[in-house]
């Protein structure tokens, strides 16, 4: 690649994220919520899902593009068959530098104390595990499953004792739902390594219901922070990246923030993703895709698949949360996360 690859508005192609499967097995109330993703939900049939040949492809001609990051997501990935091959087969991926990528995975943590070792092994450089309350019974109301905390809490040290780190922890805060819970999950993760981020409740997709008065604004969450511990901005490392950083000035870590809603990060985003069954998104409120699996399964080439990338990135336009105050809400097709996995 000679020339850097910028889309529409000159944004280059850093983030790959890979959903591997649609299916979870928790029901969060935001994202599947039972009432749709019940018994009679008709998930994507295995043959309908990318092989792992596939998704290497991808992600190999990808990176050949400046992809140096990908990400497995689902669904829950580690409900994925095989998964942790396919991580021993991405991890082998270098950069047209000679780099290795970096290659992580975002999970419920429900799989990881039997996988974990094995996905370290396998060459997986890290993992963000989901938890949205230390509190039992909010936290089952929000995964609908019955999930205890105490087995995603041992998940996250698993994750920490085998060096699937610096081990991240997305909070989804919701208005009247767990933000009673933020300081003490704040109390909890400080001082541990882990590093905790409260994300704003989303309007991904349209089956959540989602409402901007169920949103917290993450000002409000780092002012709350604040107040118990003072805290102070670090700088973020990445272009493209998601979250705003602050650290604990009395040393004991780092939270972040991610503000899609009332501080949108559009203007950087670096981020292609592909779904399980091969379409690729160029935003996560995207309406439709672009068929890769169909491409591929007709024989094309790699040289042929690497300029279709390209070409359709470099016409790449989107910037919807920086819209979203003017759309309006509900008459717009949408995908929704457990399909494209966040
Ligand atoms: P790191 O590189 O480890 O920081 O990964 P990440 O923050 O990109 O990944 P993660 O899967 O943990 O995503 C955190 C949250 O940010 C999820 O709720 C995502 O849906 C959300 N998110 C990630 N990328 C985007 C994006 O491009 N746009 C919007 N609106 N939200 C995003
Ligand atoms: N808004 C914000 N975050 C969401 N996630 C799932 N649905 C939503 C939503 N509607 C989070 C998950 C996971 C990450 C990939 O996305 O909790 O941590
Ligand atoms: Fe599953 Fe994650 Fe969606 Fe919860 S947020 S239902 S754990 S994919
Ligand atoms: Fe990127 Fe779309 Fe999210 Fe904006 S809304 S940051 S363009 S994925």
């Amino acid at each position: 690649a000679a020339d850097p690859l910028g889309d529409a508005r000159g944004r280059p192609l850093h983030d790959l994220r890979i959903s591997v499967t649609d299916r979870c097995n928790f029901r969060c109330v935001y994202c599947m919520p039972k009432e749709i993703f019940g018994r009679d939900f008709v998930f994507r049939e295995r043959s309908e899902l990318l092989s792992f040949e596939e998704i290497e492809r991808l992600a190999r001609i990808s990176v050949s593009l400046g992809v140096t990051k990908l990400r497995l997501t689902g669904g829950e990935p580690l409900l994925r068959r095989g998964i942790v091959d396919l991580v021993g087969m991405l991890a082998k991926l270098k950069t047209p530098e000679g780099q290795p990528v970096d290659l992580a995975m975002t999970t419920n943590g429900s799989a990881l104390p039997v996988m974990a070792q094995q996905l370290k092994d396998a060459g997986l450089r890290r993992v963000t595990i989901s938890l949205d309350s230390l509190d039992d019974e909010k936290f089952k109301a929000i995964n609908d499953v019955d999930f205890p905390v105490s087995r995603v809490l041992h998940a996250i040290d698993v994750a920490r004792e085998v060096g699937l780190g610096p081990v991240k922890i997305n909070t989804v805060v919701k208005r009247g739902v767990n933000d009673s819970e933020i300081l003490s999950l704040a109390e909890h993760f400080r001082g541990t390594g882990a590093i905790l981020r409260f994300i704003e409740y989303m309007d991904v997709g349209t089956t959540n219901g989602w409402k901007l008065d169920e949103v917290l604004p993450s000002s409000e969450v780092v002012a709350m922070v604040n107040k118990r511990w003072a805290l102070e901005p670090v700088s973020k490392t990445e272009p493209g990246e998601t979250a705003n950083r602050w650290r604990y000035t009395d040393g004991a870590g780092e939270i972040g923030v991610i503000s899609s809603v009332t501080n949108a990060f559009c203007g950087n985003c670096s981020r292609a993703r592909v779904s399980a069954e091969g379409q690729l998104y160029t935003c996560l409120f995207a309406g439709s895709g672009y068929d890769l699996r169909a491409l591929m399964r007709d024989g094309i080439s790699d040289e042929e698949l690497a300029n279709a990338l390209a070409g359709h990135w470099r016409k790449r336009d989107d910037n919807y949360s920086e819209l979203r105050a003017a759309l309006t809400p509900g008459n717009r097709k949408r995908i929704e996360m457990s399909y494209i996995g966040g």
